[in-house]
């Protein structure tokens, strides 16, 4: 899979990528993730990126020129299976759309920033358009760092024990049982007994109520 990450504040964004999981998973040519500068395609002086919004209003708007001059780029190296933007507008991520993301090749995904991108830019280039949660960021760099974290570890490989990926919360539609680790005592916390057993069973089934009664607890609309 490859990831073309298009930001106007590449900074932003480079963290995630160079630890732990994301960062072993390129490693390992897993994953190719690069982030591309939206002013190295600027088409006017000064790297400008974002011009007044016509009619008028605060904030500045990204411009189409740049974004259509980087997409074009990337496309003329390979096919790409998405175009996303990041946006509190557009589909809500959860564990299925990440599922379904992993199984593609290449992306693009596109982060926003100021008030917005030109409205060409989503009618003509971009193909999805997801959000991470209703409420508003400051930009789409955060929410493109969470949408490749979820799609990243799901890859075959990345995740040492393919299985923990499949275990964890959502996958089912219910949230992860709790884990504990040393020590077995902690000034009287203990950890459950069947844990401690060895028994293998045993600890599945007790790991399966757990998730059924935490997500009846917190996460009732899960089970709907
Ligand atoms: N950009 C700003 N807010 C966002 C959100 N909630 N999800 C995705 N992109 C965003």
């Amino acid at each position: 899979m490859q990831i073309d990450i298009i930001t106007c504040l590449p900074s932003l964004i480079e963290s995630p990528f160079s630890h732990s999981i994301l960062k072993r998973a390129q490693d390992k040519d897993l994953v190719k993730v690069h982030i591309h500068d939206l002013r190295d395609y600027a088409t006017k002086k000064h790297r400008q990126v974002d011009d007044y919004a016509y009619g008028g209003g605060a904030g500045m708007v990204l411009m189409i020129e740049p974004i259509a001059r980087c997409i074009e780029h990337l496309k003329s190296h390979r096919q790409y299976d998405e175009v996303i933007y990041m946006s509190p507008d557009g589909t809500l991520l959860n564990q299925n759309l990440a599922n379904g993301l992993s199984l593609l090749k290449n992306m693009i995904i596109l982060c926003g920033h100021y008030k917005g991108i030109d409205e060409r830019v989503r009618e003509h280039f971009v193909t999805r358009e997801i959000s991470i949660g209703n409420y508003v960021l400051s930009g789409g760099e955060l929410a493109a760092a969470v949408l490749a974290d979820t799609v990243i570890r799901l890859l075959p490989g990345v995740l040492s024990d393919e299985t923990s990926a499949l275990s964890d919360s959502f996958q089912d539609d219910l949230i992860a049982p709790p884990v504990y680790t040393r020590p077995a005592d902690f000034q009287g916390f203990k950890v459950p007994d069947v844990l401690l057993s060895g028994h293998e069973a045993n600890i599945d089934t007790w790991r399966h109520e757990q998730s059924l009664l935490r997500t009846q607890q917190r996460r009732p609309e899960l089970l709907e």
